[in-house]
């Protein structure tokens, strides 16, 4: 590694694209970090950065969590992996955990699957619904601006037309309707459609709360059509929103829920979860992998869910937003925050440009994201301090002031 790292620790930044070991899918990256602690990051100059990303919203707990690395540690030591031909208690004690979170908040007992990551939940999903709808009733319908994952299927349900382009033809069975339309929604889901794919509030789409009406409208269309109701809370699960789960805002029962993200705080694990007739539909050799539900990954998992009923994560999330939100009520530059609980959306005034202040932030030691181009995301652990946002709030103000024209009208704030 080091012989690609300039002396500054910034890797990459300044070296042809050729140098860089990883494939140039992202940019050459800026910043290499080596040490976090919390919400706090420090990277190869020892330079600290308060991480109001978490990883996109992955280290919900905090970098370095003591208890998940306690749990992880421990494991380490006594097994990592035996394969799906056999269980492991582990696993077992996380399934039957994460099944009893899901039947608490949709009232609907059910099966799950572990998978790697996010994409791999909702291909387990798809191919799930494709099984229990049987021939001819195999396509999904998902929202425009969507992000459900980057393989193929996957790809196919984001509802991101652009992000096709270049590796089309996309599989075939996938139909996009403009998001919060019931009505377009009701004109797409006909008797061939399997399944509907939605997420409790759109992250990578510039974080969009779906609303009651919304959400209970696609249970009531998926209902009286046969199709299935599942519901990505991959980015929006474990607590992020101020409840376990971002469907239970809208008071809705899904069929099936996506998880992945939080769920290990940064240990790469996921889970397809179904209730239980539709999970039926899947028999021996109709899904798999060779990970799935590994007793390392699945340590974290329950080490999360230890730590997030310890600490009442849902309820410390909803606190610590409304914190957010009140406080950058104030602050010129911006206006509108909306989102639910610790997954918020910064509108910032005409004319302001997003990726501009993400960088100026970073600069500052303040990270965050430009998920549109007039929209921060900030999405910090729910474990955030509140002196971390007041000093969070303090770095965006002072990036905004300099921007700030007559433009800069009332804050609305949409939390929902
Ligand atoms: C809502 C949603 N679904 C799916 C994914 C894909 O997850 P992964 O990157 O772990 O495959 C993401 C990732 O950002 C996401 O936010």
């Amino acid at each position: 590694m080091t012989n690609h790292e300039t002396p500054s620790g910034h890797a990459f930044a300044h070296a042809p694209m050729a140098n860089c070991p990883f494939m140039p899918v992202f940019g050459p990256p800026s910043i290499m970090f080596e040490r976090g602690r919390g919400t706090e990051l420090w990277d190869t100059d020892g330079k600290r950065y308060l991480d109001f990303l978490a990883g996109i919203a992955v280290v919900s707990l905090g970098h370095a969590n003591p208890t998940v690395a306690e749990a992880v540690g421990d494991q380490l030591d006594r097994l990592l992996h035996v394969s799906n031909f056999f269980a492991n208690p582990v696993a077992t004690e996380a399934a039957v955990r994460v099944n009893d979170l899901l039947h608490d908040a949709s009232g609907q007992r059910g099966q799950l699957f572990f998978t790697n990551s996010g994409a791999e939940s909702n291909e387990c999903a798809i191919k799930l619904a494709r099984k229990f709808g049987g021939r001819g009733r195999h396509t999904v319908v998902s929202a425009l601006g969507s992000f459900h994952g980057r393989t193929l299927a996957t790809l196919a349900a984001t509802g991101q037309p652009a992000k096709h382009e270049p590796f089309a033809p996309m599989p075939e069975g996938f139909r996009h309707v403009a998001w919060g339309d019931l009505d377009a929604m009701r004109a797409a889901v006909d008797g061939s459609v399997a399944a509907v794919l939605i997420e409790s509030v759109q992250g990578e789409g510039g974080v969009h709360p779906a609303t009651t009406d919304y959400l209970q409208g696609v249970r009531q269309l998926c209902d009286e059509t046969g199709a299935l109701m599942i519901v990505d809370e991959i980015q929006t699960g474990f607590a992020r929103t101020g409840r376990w789960f971002g469907f239970e805002h809208a008071d809705v029962s899904p069929d099936v829920v996506t998880l992945a993200k939080a769920m290990g705080n940064g240990m790469p694990v996921g889970a397809c979860w179904a209730r239980l007739d539709v999970a039926a539909a899947f028999e021996p050799g109709d899904h798999g992998s060779t990970y799935s539900g590994t007793p390392i990954a699945t340590s974290a998992v329950n080490a999360v869910i230890d730590e997030m009923q310890r600490i009442d994560a849902p309820a410390v999330a909803e606190r610590q937003g409304r914190r957010i939100v009140d406080a950058l009520g104030g602050v010129p530059g911006v206006v509108d925050v909306r989102g639910r609980g610790l997954m918020l959306g910064v509108e910032l005034a005409p004319g302001i440009d997003a990726a501009a202040v993400y960088r100026d932030l970073l600069d500052r030691g303040l990270i965050v994201n430009a998920v549109t181009p007039s929209t921060l995301r900030l999405v910090p652990p729910i474990t955030v301090t509140d002196a971390e946002i007041d000093e969070a709030v303090g770095l965006i103000a002072g990036a905004l002031a300099d921007r700030v024209g007559n433009s800069a009208g009332p804050v609305q704030e949409e939390l929902l």
